[in-house]
C-alpha cells in the first residue's frame, strides 16, 4: 500500500518495520480529540479563505460521519496508516474523495498530536479533579460520624497519642486538597494551543491560530511554534501530580491494610472491596487496597519514563516523542481507578468502635498527659518525664495501665498528684485538650470539618 506520504519514496517498508514504529495501536484512543481538533481547523480554514465554504462544509460532513464511526467502534484501523491522523486522513479520503487532502492544510501531524493530547488531558484531569472531589467528600462523611471515635496515634507505628479518628481521617483530606490545587493549577499550562503552529516554524498560510484556539476551548496559543510541537511539560506535570496522588493513596492503603488486620481489627471492609482465598477459608484479603500500592509503582514508572524520554531531545519533533502516549493513557486510567476504588472503600468500611475504644485504654499513650500535669504544676519537665517513667515501669510490672493505678502509688510518686489525673488520664480528655490549632481536639476537628464543606463548595 502506498503511504499517505509516500512521494518521494522509492520502496515500501516491510510489514514488520511498518509494524514497529506504527502509534495505530495505542493513539486510536486519540481518536475523538484528533477529530474534534480537525473539524475546528477546517472551520478556521474556512474563515481565513483558505477553504471554500463548500470544501469545508464536505470535509466536514465527512470528519462527522467519521466521528459516529468512532463512537461506535467501526473505524478499521491500519498499520500500514501509521497513526490516528494518517488513518483518518485516510478514511476521510475514502468517504469524500481526493478533497479530504485539503484538511491538512497549514498544519502537521506535529502540532496536530499536540493538539491532541492537550485535549485529551485537559479533559482527563478535569475528570480527576472531580474523582478527587467524590473521594475528599466520602472522607469527610466518615469523619463527620467519627469526631468522637478515639484510635492510638502513632509515630514509629508505636502507640504515641491517642487522636480522633475523624482528625486521621481528615489528615488524608487535606493532601487530597493539595492534589486538586495541584491539577488544577497544572490546566492553566494545559490549556494553551498547539494548533497552527506547523510542522516547527509555522505556516505561510493567513491562519488564525487564535480562533481555532477559541473553537477547541482553549484560553491562549503558545507563543513560539518550536515550543508548541516540542511541549511535553503538561504531561509532565500531570504525572507528577498523578505520582503524588498515588503516593497518598498508597500511604491510606497501607493503613487500610493495617487497620483491617486481625492485630488491629480496627476496620472491616465491605465484602466489594475485599477477596477470599482460593484455599484458606476464613480469609477476607484487602486486595483492593493493595493493589492500589502496586499500582503506584507504573505511575512513577510511567513518569521517570517521560522525563528520561525528553532529557537530552534536541528541538523540534523527534519520533522518540511517539513515545509519550502510553504512559499518560496508563497514569489517567490508573490514577481513576484508584480514586475511585478508594471512594468506595472508605464510603463503606465498618469502623469497629468497641476495638478502637478498648484499644486505646490498653496502652500508655496518656502518658505525656501526666507528664504535663506535673509540669503545669511547677515541677520541671525533665523531673516530670522521669517520675512518669518510673510510673509506667510500676504499671508494667503490676500488668496494669495508668488509669489503673492507685492514688497512693501517685501520691508516693509525687505530692502533686491529685485525684483529678483519673480524668486527666482518661483517652477522651487527652484528645479533647489538644486544642491547639490543628490539633487532635475535638473542638478542632469540629472546625476542619467546616473548613473541608467550604473548600469543598468552592470547587
Ligand atoms: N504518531 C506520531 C506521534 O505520535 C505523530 C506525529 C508524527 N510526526 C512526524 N513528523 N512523524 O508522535
Amino acid at each position: 500500500m502506498t503511504k499517505l506520504w509516500g512521494g518521494r519514496f522509492t520502496k515500501s517498508a516491510e510489514e514488520w518495520v511498518d509494524a514497529f514504529g506504527a502509534s495505530i495501536p495505542f493513539d486510536k484512543e486519540l481518536v475523538e480529540e484528533d477529530i474534534e481538533g480537525s473539524l475546528a481547523h477546517v472551520k478556521m480554514l474556512a474563515a481565513c479563505d483558505i477553504l471554500t465554504t463548500d470544501e469545508a462544509s464536505t470535509i466536514k460532513t465527512g470528519l462527522e460521519t467519521l466521528l459516529e464511526k468512532a463512537k461506535k467502534d467501526e473505524l478499521d484501523y491500519s498499520v500500514q496508516n501509521e497513526d490516528i491522523h494518517l488513518n483518518l486522513e485516510k478514511f476521510l479520503t475514502d468517504e469524500i474523495g481526493p478533497i479530504g487532502g485539503k484538511l491538512h492544510t497549514g498544519r502537521s501531524r506535529n502540532d496536530q498530536i499536540a493538539t491532541d493530547m492537550h485535549l485529551y488531558l485537559k479533559k482527563h484531569t478535569e475528570e480527576i479533579m472531580d474523582a478527587v472531589k467524590q473521594m475528599q467528600q466520602a472522607l469527610l462523611h466518615q469523619a463527620e460520624q467519627h469526631i468522637e471515635t478515639i484510635i492510638p496515634g502513632y509515630t514509629h507505628l508505636q502507640r504515641a497519642q491517642p487522636i480522633s479518628f475523624a482528625h486521621h481521617l481528615l489528615a488524608y483530606f487535606w493532601m487530597l486538597e493539595r492534589d486538586y490545587g495541584r491539577l488544577q493549577d497544572s490546566l492553566k499550562r494545559m490549556n494553551v494551543s498547539p494548533l497552527g503552529a506547523g510542522a516547527l516554524a509555522g505556516t505561510t498560510f493567513p491562519i488564525d491560530r487564535h480562533y481555532s484556539a477559541e473553537l477547541l476551548g482553549f484560553d491562549s496559543i503558545y507563543e513560539n511554534s518550536l515550543d508548541a510541537v516540542s511541549d511535553r511539560d503538561f504531561i509532565l506535570e500531570f504525572m507528577s501530580a498523578s505520582s503524588m496522588i498515588m503516593m497518598h493513596l498508597s500511604r491510606l492503603s497501607e493503613e487500610m491494610i493495617l487497620w483491617s488486620s486481625q492485630e488491629f481489627n480496627f476496620v472491616e471492609l465491605d465484602d466489594t472491596f475485599a477477596t477470599g482465598s482460593s484455599i484458606m477459608p476464613q480469609k477476607k484479603n484487602p486486595d483492593m487496597a493493595e493493589l492500589v500500592r502496586g499500582k503506584t509503582g507504573r505511575v512513577y514508572g510511567n513518569f521517570v519514563s517521560l522525563l528520561t524520554l525528553l532529557k537530552g531531545l534536541p528541538l523540534a519533533y523527534n519520533k522518540d516523542m511517539q513515545e509519550d502516549k502510553e504512559g499518560m493513557f496508563d497514569t489517567v486510567t490508573t490514577v481513576k481507578g484508584s480514586i475511585k476504588i478508594f471512594t468506595g472503600m472508605i464510603e463503606t468500611m465498618t469502623v469497629n468502635t468497641d476495638v478502637m475504644a478498648k484499644e486505646t485504654h490498653s496502652d500508655f499513650s496518656n502518658a505525656t498527659e501526666l507528664a504535663d500535669y506535673l509540669a503545669s504544676k511547677g515541677l520541671p519537665f525533665r523531673e516530670a518525664h522521669e517520675v512518669v517513667g518510673k510510673l509506667v515501669l510500676t504499671c508494667i510490672e503490676r500488668g496494669i495501665y495508668l488509669l489503673d493505678l492507685p492514688m497512693a502509688d501517685y501520691k508516693q510518686a509525687s505530692s502533686l498528684f491529685e485525684e483529678d489525673i483519673y480524668d486527666v488520664l482518661k483517652p477522651s480528655t487527652v484528645v479533647a485538650r489538644r486544642n491547639s490549632a490543628g490539633g487532635t481536639g475535638f473542638e478542632q476537628v469540629r472546625k476542619a470539618i467546616e473548613s473541608g464543606k467550604t473548600a469543598l463548595q468552592q470547587k
